[in-house]
């Protein structure tokens, strides 16, 4: 390629504001931060200013609307931010916003700033947030699905899951040495309050023996007979990825397999916020990089209310009252694979 194919291939600048119709845009991150936000809002400031629309930054996410925490945004406030985990935004979950009165507030400071389109970088409870202003202030907003427990619909993906598994696998690893070494049985909690994506893939990923489920109603005796079969068979080592929103629940399936196999050594890891943090993968960044480059580009078109999504390594997008409404389903499939494959 010559170097003057190299220079037409960049696309130009286009600064001719008056051709758009949307001249400025605000974003936000909200409810639980995720690996991979930082690259999200990168793009989506980036993305705003090479379409010559004025974008503004919001920290503490819907908090930050109520407070009148919202600031002009330049490209080089978003360099070197790739790489990092958090958000650069701040995040927080807003009880104010939950009222009328807190979303009259946030309307009104939007208004004030004249922003015309917001990009919200959030999980469920935030796109719940998102309705309700846009119901009753009429805010243009695009959502962009930022949450490491996966449990979206309408999306294959979500910012922060991947570096999150990541993170999990590599603790579960470190785990499964010292579990070898004495012969003992783990049961590991792995983050996931509703949805047990993080631990069905962190378990798969580790050859874990067992592995619970929120989705799922957790049969403790069919775990015990599990172990039963793999004592007499001499496999002595075993893994049990349990989810935080287990029905049953890490600790006391800890206490139950103590008090049913005395002579075994059982021990029980909480994992936590750890999975929350950290340097996002690459799967990550370019992920959330597309997002956020999509999220501009649908509100320059006029979408409104629309969550961007990956389905099928495509952006596509899907109202965001049907996301809210449905569950992400798991995978039966992959909950039996588990066994098949530990055995
Ligand atoms: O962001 C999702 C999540 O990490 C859940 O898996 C977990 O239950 C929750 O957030 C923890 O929230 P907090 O950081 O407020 O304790």
């Amino acid at each position: 390629m010559s170097v003057v194919q190299v220079v037409l291939a960049i696309p130009e600048r286009n600064n001719q504001k008056k051709n758009f119709m949307i001249q400025k845009i605000a974003v936000l991150t909200s409810g639980g931060d995720a690996p991979g936000m930082n690259a999200a809002i990168r793009a989506v400031v980036r993305t705003a200013i090479f379409h010559g629309i004025a974008v503004m930054g919001v920290r503490y996410g819907y908090q930050g609307l109520i407070d009148d925490d919202i600031f002009p945004m330049e490209s080089r406030d978003v360099a070197n931010i790739i790489q990092m985990g958090g958000t650069m935004l701040k995040t927080a979950r807003s009880k104010d916003f939950m009222t009328e009165e807190g979303r009259s507030k946030a309307a009104a400071n939007l208004k004030k700033h004249g922003v015309e389109g917001l990009v919200v970088i959030g999980g469920d409870g935030s796109f719940r947030g998102a309705c309700a202003l846009y119901a009753e202030h009429q805010v243009p907003i695009i959502g962009i699905p930022g949450t490491i427990d996966k449990d979206i619909s309408g999306t294959d993906y979500t910012i922060g899951f991947d570096t999150a598994v990541n993170t999990a696998i590599e603790a579960i690893d470190k785990i499964r040495d010292t579990a070898a070494a004495h012969d003992r049985l783990f049961i590991v909690e792995v983050m996931g309050r509703d949805a047990g994506y993080i631990a069905l893939n962190s378990g798969i990923a580790t050859g874990a023996e067992s592995v619970l489920v929120p989705e799922r109603i957790t049969n403790v005796a069919r775990v015990a007979e599990m172990i039963d079969y793999d004592q007499k068979r001499r496999k002595n080592v075993h893994i049990i990825i349990v989810a935080e929103g287990d029905d049953f629940g890490a600790e006391p399936l800890t206490h139950v397999l103590q008090h049913k196999f005395p002579a075994m050594e059982i021990r029980h890891t909480v994992l936590g916020h750890i999975q929350r943090g950290g340097s996002p993968t690459y799967y990550d960044r370019v992920q959330a990089s597309r997002l956020g480059y999509h999220a501009v580009l649908a509100l320059k078109e006029g979408k409104s209310q629309e969550m961007a999504g990956i389905v099928n390594n495509h952006i596509a997008f899907a109202p965001m009252d049907s996301v809210v409404k449905k569950h992400q389903p798991i995978d039966d499939d992959l909950l039996d694979m588990v066994r098949v494959l530990s055995s």
